[in-house]
């Protein structure tokens, strides 16, 4: 991990911990807590390894991480009966009464092993831990009834390096220390939040001359120590003291007695009470160590001068943060002459102090001290305060009311590389401003106002001269949009990290330019989806945040553009899900398959994750089969109804032609066959009521001269074929049609056989001059006919053809029968233009 991805993850902010030594030069920001806290370790994922019915303990295992047991109601002796495969485990919350020897025969595989929260236990026999040769980290803590150890404790742990001791209830340290003195290689010791009291001169004898090197008893109620008391530690660097009650005496003279024999580097005394200035003999003792680090916070100290620090050459980290300071002078720490770290963030001073701006320091930690109320004085950095300290790397002024920054505000800082303004009440930031450091690689501007100004915006020489910059952060800076001509980041060609979450952004553009971005954070904005590729030209780009933003749905751009990535954040869109959803594309569906991200319309599938809603599938089947179900259904139903209606269609289709001719809008053109391919002189169409009329006209016209040929629907249609066909095929061989018209014949028969017959003989037309262009059709009337059951076509005939009547007297048939027989005789024997 380099320095900007640490920076990064502590996103320069830091709370109440203790700054500690670090090698080299520059050092990025390793924070120490000030308290132990108990570790969150992630359970997620643990498989069970079952209930051991011996001790009642239940025991889990994260794969290939660490195992747990636990059982605050029923474990009350050491799980023996599992087979743990982790080299981690944690024993926490029981009812375990005692560690035997034994309990761990099955575990000496162990390297780590906490043993923590079990408020039950109460020993540690002696050759526990005999075969834990492998164990290197031993956690013993938050056993509120453990208040002692016996002297073989600890027999074993050969190879143990690190042992947390902490918040047990142990009150004598002589106690332990004979125990301790058995763990030969033991570097690291944690005694921390247990009732000491006192330390005499003693207590670490038995550790004389052993490998420890840190020791922490922070918070044990110490009220004395014994001055000679840590010098059988020859090997101690690191001392905790912080957060118990003895005085700056006592401190002082352990101090001078300790330094002869302890080769002490970093010393710890945060929160002892020391108050108006740091006590000077402590100090001066310090001084003559070879102490590099000092932490002194959470003390009151409100003026520092220079009468408040002697010469101390090796001092090289100093920390003075949350000691409500008010006043530091110009000269206050001239005696520090390698002090290369300052932290004074969380004091009061209103303005940067001169006597803070020493040539030789790297850090500078100047956090929180105006403050950002609006009343207060502006923590101003107008002027070239900063022109001396050309070694600085870290300078950190984030939560002051720092109001401007200008063209002139860094000038000399050319070896600067992290720059912190969170929080800082930016409103104006000039031109140019951080041109001067041509080595920052990390700029954190989050929660300024400096953009929220539409008319200033992000603008191209914010960011002017920043070629190396690899960090940026801009989030809840107000920024609505980016301007692409100027690009506000056209010089940030080495930029990896770029924060613009909490914004106003409802578009982007202008990453192009970006070409070694490789995570951008867009969450929390407005943001809606896209259609012109915006990451095409980023090709190191692997995570983008889109989070919080108004994405209803993902375009194909969108898609294109997230191809490569290896992080999509996708939470909390009000995602539309219905049957347009189409990014179930592989890419997007991997990237956020660790997501919870719910559907947010329609209200049916609110509750749904994205992925529920596609599993589920119905909408697509859906889409697709029930329009063709529907179709299908139109078509047969169609197809139905016009067979069905098939006869009226034809006539109504016969009509609407009728009426377009009568009004000389179409005109039709007489076509006739050859007289000699009619097989039939006539055709006779009637009704079955009126078949005794037929028969004698059978019988009339066929069997004397001239001999006509007739055909007869019932006598004459072949058997099998349907009417229609025989219709029209007899149609086609008769040179006349004779229609019987009757009532019956009105009421039943003509519908069906009227647009035949029409088809077929045009008959029912004039030509241009008026005349009737078929003389083909010959009527019949056969006693009256009730007018309701003619048709229009079938009234009009009557109105404009003469027919023939057929009467019951007998003198007036023979002219009927003549007059007939002369009509449909065969053409060289009639006159073509006779019409009856
Ligand atoms: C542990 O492993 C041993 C042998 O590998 C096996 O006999 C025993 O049943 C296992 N115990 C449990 C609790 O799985
Ligand atoms: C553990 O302590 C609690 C109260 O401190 C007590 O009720 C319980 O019986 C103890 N368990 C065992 C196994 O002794
Ligand atoms: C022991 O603890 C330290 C610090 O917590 C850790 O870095 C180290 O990896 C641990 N060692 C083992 C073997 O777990
Ligand atoms: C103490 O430290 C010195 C030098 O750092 C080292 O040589 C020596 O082995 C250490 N003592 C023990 C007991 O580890
Ligand atoms: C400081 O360190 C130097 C060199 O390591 C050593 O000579 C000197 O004795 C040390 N001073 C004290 C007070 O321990
Ligand atoms: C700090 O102390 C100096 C010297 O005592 C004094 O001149 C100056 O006004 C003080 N500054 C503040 C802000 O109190
Ligand atoms: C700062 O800006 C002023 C004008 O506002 C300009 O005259 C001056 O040269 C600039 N200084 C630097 C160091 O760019
Ligand atoms: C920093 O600014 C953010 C946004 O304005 C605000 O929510 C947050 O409380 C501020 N932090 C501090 C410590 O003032
Ligand atoms: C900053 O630069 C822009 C364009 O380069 C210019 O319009 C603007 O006036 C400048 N602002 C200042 C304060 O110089
Ligand atoms: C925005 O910036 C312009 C130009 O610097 C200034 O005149 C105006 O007052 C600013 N508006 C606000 C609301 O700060
Ligand atoms: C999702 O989690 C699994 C298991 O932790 C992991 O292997 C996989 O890489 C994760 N997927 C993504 C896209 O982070």
């Amino acid at each position: 991990m380099s320095v900007f991805d640490v920076l990064l993850l502590a996103g320069l902010v830091i709370g109440t911990v203790c700054f500690e030594a670090c090698p080299g030069n520059f050092c990025p920001p390793k924070w120490q807590r000030l308290k132990v806290v108990r570790e969150e370790l992630d359970y997620a994922g643990s498989v069970m390894l079952g209930k051991d019915e011996e001790s009642g303990c239940m025991c889990r295992e994260v794969p290939g991480k660490f195992s747990f047991c636990y059982g605050r109601a029923t474990c009350r002796s050491f799980p023996k009966n599992f087979n743990i495969t982790t080299n981690t485990l944690l024993v926490k919350a029981t009812q375990i009464i005692e560690l035997k020897i034994g309990d761990l025969s099955k575990l000496t595989d162990l390297e780590t092993l906490k043993i923590e929260g079990n408020n039950n236990l109460s020993r540690i026999s002696t050759g526990s831990f005999l075969e834990m040769s492998r164990l290197s980290n031993l956690s013993i803590s938050y056993n509120a009834n453990l208040r002692s150890l016996e002297v073989g404790s600890f027999d074993g742990l050969i190879n143990l390096e690190r042992l947390f001791l902490v918040k047990n209830a142990f009150v004598k340290l002589a106690e332990l220390t004979l125990a301790l003195a058995k763990i030969p290689r033991l570097q690291k010791l944690q005694l921390s939040e247990n009732n000491f009291r006192r330390i005499s001169r003693f207590d670490f004898e038995p550790m004389r001359d052993c490998a420890l090197n840190e020791l922490n008893l922070i918070l044990c109620q110490i009220e004395q120590i014994a001055p000679q008391a840590f010098n059988p530690l020859t090997n101690l660097t690191v001392l905790r003291l912080g957060e118990n009650s003895f005085d700056a005496s006592t401190i002082t003279r352990v101090i001078e007695e300790t330094i002869e024999h302890v080769p002490l580097r970093l010393l710890n005394l945060y929160l002892i009470g020391l108050r108006k200035s740091p006590p000077k003999p402590l100090l001066t003792a310090i001084g003559k160590s070879n102490i590099t680090s000092l932490c002194l916070a959470r003390n009151q100290f409100e003026v520092i001068n220079a009468d408040s620090f002697p010469q101390m050459p090796n001092l090289q980290i100093l920390d003075l943060r949350e000691v409500l300071l008010l006043n530091i002078t110009n000269d206050a720490f001239v005696g520090l002459s390698n002090l290369k770290t300052l932290l004074l963030s969380g004091n009061k001073l209103s303005s940067i102090p001169e006597g803070a701006l020493l040539e030789r320091l790297t850090y500078l930690d100047l956090q929180h001290n105006s403050g950002n109320s609006f009343a207060s004085t502006y923590f101003s950095i107008f002027g070239q305060k900063f022109t001396k300290m050309k070694n600085l790397e870290l300078l950190d002024l984030s939560f002051n009311a720092i109001h401007a920054v200008y063209n002139s505000s860094f000038l000399g800082l050319v070896n600067l590389r992290i720059l912190g303004l969170k929080n800082a009440t930016i409103f104006y930031i000039a031109n140019g401003s951080f041109a001067m450091l041509p080595k920052l690689v990390f700029l954190n501007l989050e929660n300024n106002h400096f953009a929220k100004n539409h008319s200033m915006g992000l603008r191209f020489e914010l960011f002017e001269g920043l070629g190396n910059l690899r960090v940026l952060l801009l989030g809840g800076c107000g920024i609505s949009f980016i301007n692409k001509h100027p690009n506000p980041f056209r010089e940030l060609k080495n930029l990896r990290h770029l924060g613009l979450e909490r914004n106003k952004l409802i578009t982007i553009q202008g990453f192009e330019v970006l070409i070694n971005l490789r995570t951008l954070d867009l969450s929390q904005n407005g943001l809606q989806p896209w259609y012109g590729r915006i990451f095409h030209k980023n090709y190191q780009l692997k995570d983008v945040r889109l989070g919080n933003n108004r994405f209803s749905f993902l375009t194909e751009t969108m898609i294109k553009d997230f191809e490569n990535l290896i992080n999509l954040e996708l939470r909390n869109n009000p995602f539309t899900c219905d049957c347009s959803f189409s990014w179930n594309t592989g890419t997007i569906m991997r990237l956020i398959e660790n997501q919870t991200i719910f559907c947010a319309f329609p209200e049916s599938t609110t509750r749904l994750t994205i992925q529920e809603f596609l599993q589920q599938e119905h909408c697509q089947n859906l889409a697709l089969v029930l329009p063709l179900v529907f179709l299908f259904i139109f078509i047969a139903v169609l197809i139905f109804l016009l067979y069905y209606f098939r006869w009226h269609l034809r006539y109504w289709l016969f009509l609407t032609r009728l009426y377009l001719s009568r009004n000389g809008k179409i005109r039709i053109h007489k076509e006739r066959s050859a007289y000699t391919n009619y097989i039939y002189d006539a055709f006779v169409s009637y009704s079955s009521e009126d078949r005794n009329f037929v028969i004698r006209l059978v019988t009339m016209l066929e069997n004397y001269p001239p001999f006509i040929k007739l055909c007869v629907y019932e006598r004459d249609f072949e058997v099998g074929t349907t009417i229609s066909e025989n219709v029209l095929e007899s149609l086609a061989k008769s040179r006349k049609t004779l229609l019987i018209i009757s009532n019956s014949y009105a009421k039943s028969q003509w519908c069906k056989w009227e647009s035949q017959l029409a088809e077929h003989h045009r008959l029912f037309f004039r030509n241009e001059n008026g005349e009737y262009i078929d003389d083909s059709l010959i009527l019949i009337k056969l006693g009256p006919v009730n007018e309701a059951h003619l048709t229009p076509t079938l009234k009009y005939l009557l109105k404009t053809r003469i027919y023939l009547h057929w009467d019951v007297e007998e003198k007036k048939q023979k002219v009927f029968w003549e007059k007939l027989r002369t009509t449909l005789a065969p053409p060289q024997e009639i006159n073509e233009n006779t019409y009856l």
